[in-house]
């Protein structure tokens, strides 16, 4: 099974890659997932959309190289984790973006948040949830919402309540296991 993880944040100075980096190692520690690691920040899609709507695109045949490789990552992945923060009480513009770039290949995919920020990004979430709808992707109950990032890794990298948020992941990584295994 191929789980794709998405870090989101492109912001300077992010702490969402040390959280991208943390649920990687998650996931390879449980072992049940293959993991294909994307960063938005390396991938820079581009935030001009092309004149054919996503959705009314077939087989993934973009008329972007760029939206060609976004998809193939999509596709060739059983489920979807996004890695992300929350900025003004809604998911940051580049999770949107990066959302909007394709359409089909969304229909059905399990897939599983990890937030982070003041309290762990429900207004993020929750916006998520409402495009989600639309797009159809199948998300998981389950949730890892790391409070207060700005003192949650020490200057080791490491995660402070570990515990506690392991066992978080560890409920995400199960009920996407469950959704791809049926
Ligand atoms: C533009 C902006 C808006 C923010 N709004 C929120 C917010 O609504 N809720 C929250 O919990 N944190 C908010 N924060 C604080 C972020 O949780 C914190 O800066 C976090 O480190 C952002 O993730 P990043 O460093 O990976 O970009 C905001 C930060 C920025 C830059």
């Amino acid at each position: 099974m191929n789980l794709l993880v998405v870090t989101v944040s492109v912001r300077k100075g992010r702490a969402g890659k040390k959280v991208g980096d943390w649920f990687v190692g998650q996931v390879e520690k449980d072992g049940r997932f293959e993991v294909d690691h994307v960063d938005l920040k390396e991938l820079d899609l581009s935030y001009e959309l092309p004149e054919m709507l996503p959705s009314m695109v077939t087989n993934s045949d973009y008329a972007e190289e760029e939206d060609r490789t976004w998809a193939t990552h999509v596709n060739n992945a059983d489920a979807v984790v996004f890695v992300s923060p929350e900025y003004n009480h809604g998911m940051p513009a580049s999770l949107k973006n990066a959302l909007d770039h394709l359409g089909n290949e969304w229909n059905g995919k399990p897939t599983g948040f990890v937030g982070y920020g003041a309290a762990g990004a429900p207004y993020a979430q929750a916006n998520l949830s409402l495009v989600a709808g639309w797009l159809k992707l199948d998300i998981v109950t389950p949730r890892v919402g790391i409070a207060e990032i700005w003192s949650a890794f020490n200057e080791n990298g490491e995660l402070a309540f570990a515990d506690h948020y392991e066992h978080q992941a560890k409920s995400v990584i199960d009920a996407l296991v469950k959704k791809v295994e049926g």
